[in-house]
């Protein structure tokens, strides 16, 4: 193993869709894979609980999220996959860098605004989110945390928080990571065109049944242009989908196809979804069987946790050092 580090972390709050795989999952298992990182690649639980209030879907969730990256190839003799609360230790990190920023700065928060926005109750783990995912990126020394675009501010808070305490304590404690989003896939469309989110129910799910697979494809929204017509393959929401499916000449082609006319919706859709399936082949039978064994997969977080845990320990007694709390 080098020595470069690598870090990812998604939330457990649903089961993962195609936004989730192309913007951030894909990315994370292909580094992780590449063995040139030593890959920390955890389900963040204690991210969840600030909106999953039911223990029993949050484990399921949990264990449906390790078995998603397993099923879409992550190597875990490469990567060390566990549960973020198998590492305890974050919530103490956090507590010490909650010391150190400030409630005005924490303000400033894309999340805490958009919620705020909307007058939802913010409670006081979602007010803290990104001092808690600093605990996560900075506890494991990442140099790379690979992310969807809309993670990026939490990367310059956890560059800032490494900063403010490395002055405060007077130590080279913490390195400044840096965030890895791929251009072009940075903010995946939903079946109604609005970036792909659980929120919005617009969200294609890697493994649902392929009867809802279907209905989903069949729904995307398109306008009323006919089969004849020739169609801009940059304003459609099927190509937009399709092309991230497609190496270069499988993009071209499909493009074409949009350009040339005479290529239905129906058609364009029907083909998008054997795409799909031709992408499920061999993955969704590999998820299905983890799921239906979930000792398999409880046995692999707990392997990968003990070794986060070796490594938090490290950390941690550096800093309890350094804080005075040792
Ligand atoms: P959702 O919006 O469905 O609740 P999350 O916020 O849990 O999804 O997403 C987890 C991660 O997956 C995000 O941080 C982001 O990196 C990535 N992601 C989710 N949806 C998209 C999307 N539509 N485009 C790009 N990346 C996405
Ligand atoms: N906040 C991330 C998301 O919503 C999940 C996350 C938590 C994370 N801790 C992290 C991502 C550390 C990268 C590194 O997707």
């Amino acid at each position: 193993m080098s020595n470069k580090i690598l870090v990812s972390g998604i939330k457990p709050t649903g089961r993962l869709h195609f936004g989730n795989y192309f913007g951030a999952m894909r990315q994370n298992i292909e580094l992780a894979n590449s063995g040139e990182y030593e890959s920390y690649v955890f389900l963040a639980d204690y991210h969840a609980l600030t909106s999953v209030k039911n223990g029993d879907e949050l484990r399921t969730q949990t264990l449906e999220a390790a078995a998603s990256y397993i099923a879409c190839g992550l190597d875990i003799d490469k990567a060390i996959l566990f549960r973020q609360s198998s590492v305890p230790e974050v919530t103490e990190l956090t507590w010490i860098f909650n010391n150190l920023v400030t409630m005005p700065y924490l303000m400033r928060a894309h999340a805490f605004k958009d919620n705020e926005a909307k007058n939802k109750d913010v409670n006081v783990g979602l007010f803290d989110y990104p001092v808690l995912m600093a605990s996560d990126i900075l506890m494991y020394n990442a140099d790379v945390v690979p992310v969807g675009a809309d993670q990026k501010q939490h990367i310059e808070y956890t560059r800032d928080i490494a900063g403010y305490y490395n002055r405060a304590f007077g130590v080279e404690q913490f390195k400044e990571p840096k965030e890895l989003i791929v251009d072009g896939v940075a903010v995946i469309p939903g079946i109604d065109g609005q970036k792909m989110s659980k929120s919005y129910n617009n969200h294609i799910e890697l493994f649902c049944s392929d009867e809802d697979l279907k209905k989903r494809v069949m729904s995307i929204v398109t306008d009323s242009a006919t089969s004849e017509e020739k169609k801009n393959p940059d304003e459609n929401n099927i190509y937009k989908i399709h092309k991230l499916f497609l190496n270069e000449e499988g993009d071209k082609s499909l493009r074409a196809k949009f350009e040339n006319g005479g290529y239905s919706y129906k058609d364009a859709k029907e083909e998008l979804l054997s795409t799909i399936m031709k992408w499920r082949e061999g993955k969704k039978e590999k998820y299905n069987e983890l799921i239906s064994n979930p000792e398999k997969i409880i046995k692999i977080l707990e392997e990968g946790g003990r070794k986060a845990k070796a490594r938090a320990e490290v950390t941690m007694k550096m800093v309890r050092h350094q804080v005075g709390l040792q």
